[in-house]
């Protein structure tokens, strides 16, 4: 039964609607062959429909979220999971985002499935910085940055202050922000400290990964040399 819970897992059906794909001869190997639900368990070589299945537990994605869609999986509205195939909602274990980006943020999303994994990416001690373009309403006065470096910035209604941030300035209205902590909406908090408004919102790269040529609204499965990457930033 180690092929139809694995089927099941994956969000192929019920381990009921499985066992039927398998009497209905729906499941073969590379070769064509019907394969059975006690047959040894070999990812790479199964089909379904003469499909290849889909990625093996322990993913690791990459999303170009657009603005517009949320992380939750219960929001009525757009959400991430509707730029990913149908069946990956039904997956377990669950894929999930790793840390949220707001619906209006725009940019690059991880999504995994690995628990381990995802508390390795957030935690505080892999220190992975999050590097972010902000659009802002007003003109910036000239004291950010040394303001968000500083580490003694507090926002509003918390008690512990800010880590040092980094803030390279693009243009009167632009400028690209690296933080090392995630906390609540931090970006938009922290420019409405200093007496702006972000208008939009834009995360270029975590850890070492960058968006590269990915359209916006598409996702990539990341390989090993992706997850290096991502711990070792330059
Ligand atoms: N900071 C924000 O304010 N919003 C995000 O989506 C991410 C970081």
């Amino acid at each position: 039964m180690k092929l139809v819970k694995h089927l099941a897992n994956l969000g192929y059906g019920s381990r009921k609607d499985v066992q039927w794909m398998f009497r209905e001869g729906r499941v073969t190997d590379a070769a064509g062959e019907v394969l059975y639900a006690d047959d040894p368990l070999d990812h790479d070589n199964m089909r379904v429909d003469g499909e290849p299945l889909d990625l093996a537990p322990g993913v690791l994605l990459m999303l170009n979220k657009p603005a517009g869609h949320t992380c939750s999986m219960k929001d009525r509205g757009r959400i991430v999971f509707d730029l990913l195939p149908p069946r990956f909602r039904l997956r377990n274990p669950p894929l999930s985002t790793v840390g949220r980006l707001d619906r209006d943020t725009s940019g690059l999303l991880l999504l995994t499935d690995d628990g381990q994994l995802l508390h390795r990416i957030i935690s505080p001690k892999s220190k992975l910085p999050k590097v972010y373009l902000a659009t802002l309403a007003q003109d910036l006065r000239g004291d950010e940055a040394a303001v968000f470096a500083s580490g003694t910035l507090l926002l509003e209604s918390e008690t512990t202050p800010l880590l040092p941030a980094e803030l390279e300035v693009l243009d009167a209205r632009r400028a690209r922000l690296t933080l090392h902590e995630g906390r609540y909406h931090q970006v938009r908090r922290m420019f409405a400290a200093v007496g702006n408004h972000v208008d939009a919102l834009h995360r270029e790269r975590v850890g070492g990964l960058t968006l590269g040529d990915l359209p916006e609204g598409q996702w990539r499965a990341l390989g090993e040399e992706d997850r290096v990457r991502l711990f070792a930033p330059a």
